[in-house]
């Protein structure tokens, strides 16, 4: 089954957002697999945003991301990559589309409240960079019947 990389990032974690945010993945049917509480070192977040180094954004948009608790999960489904980048919205909160995450609650491109991974072999190097096998639960709902025909 597809996983994915999802972290609430400090100002969701500050803003009271965790409890909604976790619901909306919940809600829609997909299984929480792994999830902590951690205020990231500034080599996670260098390693996470790799790919965005020699933009002009990267300096600040690692202070941020180390400046406070972050929730880190691991959310898995069908689709689930794909999935949760739409419930997440666009990049800039002022264009995400409303009923998305990022549209409903944010308004600065750098305070956008969440990330999720943008590709199913990112989702796989951003678990393991995030998380320890035994930190990743299995398990089947019991509601799985009623969420996959
Ligand atoms: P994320 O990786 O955090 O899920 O966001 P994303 O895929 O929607 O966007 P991405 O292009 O990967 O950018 C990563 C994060 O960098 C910040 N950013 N700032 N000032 C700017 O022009 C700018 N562009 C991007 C955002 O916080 C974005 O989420
Ligand atoms: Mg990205």
């Amino acid at each position: 089954m597809e996983r994915t990389f999802i972290a609430i990032k400090p100002d969701g974690v500050q803003r009271g957002l965790m409890g909604e945010i976790i619901g909306r993945f919940e809600a829609k049917g997909f299984t929480l697999v792994g999830m902590k509480l951690i205020k990231p070192t500034r080599e996670l977040a260098e390693k996470h945003y790799g790919v965005h180094k020699d933009k002009p954004f990267f300096g600040g948009l690692v202070d941020f991301i180390t400046s406070g608790p972050l929730v880190a999960m691991v959310w898995e489904g069908e689709g689930v990559v794909a999935s949760a980048r739409k419930l997440i919205g666009a990049t800039n909160p002022l264009t995400a589309e409303p009923g998305t995450i990022r549209g409903d609650f944010g308004i600065s491109i750098g305070r956008n409240i969440i990330h999720g991974s943008d590709a199913v072999e990112t989702a796989q190097s951003e678990i393991a960079l995030w998380f320890s096998e035994e930190e990743l639960t299995s398990w089947e709902s019991k509601m799985k019947t009623s969420i996959y025909e």
